[in-house]
């Protein structure tokens, strides 16, 4: 008789049978910049994940680096005086966030340094693109996009993170590198990135919910996978070098889809709110913390995802080690 229960019997067997294995190599950690010296604001939705002035933060990314961690994905929380309809913040080169890159490359060259591509944490308007009559416009937005991947690239940064969902910003963030010689420079695209309540608790850490309105003319329907076909279709074509599913939990369907069609790395974001829910779970003592923390890790690897994004990184490092 056939008895899968054989390759269970023992935790030796057990281990020369394991499919699928989590390795600090498989993470990049976000991480949340704010200005100011010596400050370290805790996020109230997402328990253990702080908001960094530059000094802090790079104390916390050299703890994170010796515990294994290579890639770090920053982003800024601005304050109101900052932000304006055009996001111009951020695309100065004497501001908060290039700055910050600057240094933390500076400081740590080996590092995978990843940024965010989005016009949210600097647009008065709280939305991703250009907001005119109400309407989020895509071909005007693009150029500000070009403009914050020009100096993030300056900056040092190794990889690009258009996070916004307009169409065609792969193709023309690419085209403006290699028209400045960045030809080096690497763009993550967060290709099928769905109009997702997850992001609860990222909004809270940057105070960039949409004033008005929702995103959902820009970012997916969670009711469609076809559609996530098309956008990985574009994003390869227009020359992504990775591409991204977000949120990861409650896609991981889609991570799987992608996985099965295309050859370029996968990553999956296991987002704020999924961060946030297990945590809360965990506090209550209705979960256990860890356990459910390397388990929904190990699925999006199972799904497919190459590298995962998550709040969880300096954890699970600590805990692989
Ligand atoms: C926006 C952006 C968001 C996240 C990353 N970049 C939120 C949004 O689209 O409103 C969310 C990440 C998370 O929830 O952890 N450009």
């Amino acid at each position: 008789m056939r008895r899968p229960r054989r390759n269970r019997k023992s935790a030796a067997i057990r281990a020369l049978v394991e499919e699928t294995r989590l390795s600090v190599n498989d993470f990049i950690f976000p991480v949340f910049l704010i200005e100011g010296v010596q400050k370290k604001e805790e996020i109230s939705s997402m328990p253990g994940i702080y908001r960094y002035s530059l000094d802090l933060l790079l104390e916390e990314i050299e703890e994170c680096v010796n515990l294994g961690i290579k890639g770090f994905c920053v982003f800024p929380s601005l304050g109101d005086d900052k932000k304006d309809k055009m996001a111009t913040e951020g695309h100065n080169r004497e501001g908060l966030y290039i700055q910050a890159l600057r240094e933390i490359k500076t400081k740590f060259p080996q590092i995978a340094l990843m940024t965010d591509i989005a016009m949210d944490p600097y647009s008065s308007d709280g939305h991703d693109g250009i907001v005119e009559n109400g309407e989020i416009l895509n071909d005007e937005t693009l150029e500000v996009l070009g403009k914050m991947a020009l100096v993030q690239a300056e900056a040092g940064a190794d990889i690009l993170g258009p996070s916004d969902m307009m169409d065609g910003r792969v193709g023309y963030i690419r085209k403006v590198l290699d028209e400045a010689g960045f030809t080096d420079v690497s763009i993550m695209s967060y290709t099928a990135k769905y109009a997702s309540s997850f992001y609860g608790p990222f909004r809270d850490a940057l105070d960039s919910a949409p004033k008005f309105g929702d995103k959902k003319t820009y970012q997916m329907n969670p009711a469609n996978a076809a559609e996530a076909l098309i956008e990985a279709d574009l994003d390869v074509a227009e020359g992504a070098d990775m591409i991204m599913v977000k949120p990861a939990l409650a896609y991981l369907d889609i991570i799987k889809l992608l996985k099965d069609n295309y050859d370029i790395p996968i990553t999956a974001y296991n987002v704020s709110g999924e961060y946030a829910m297990l945590k809360a779970a965990a506090e209550k003592g209705w979960l256990d913390g860890e356990k459910v923390m390397l388990e929904s890790l190990l699925s999006m690897k199972r799904a497919g995802a190459d590298i995962i994004l998550s709040y969880f990184a300096k954890e699970v490092a600590k805990l692989l080690k």
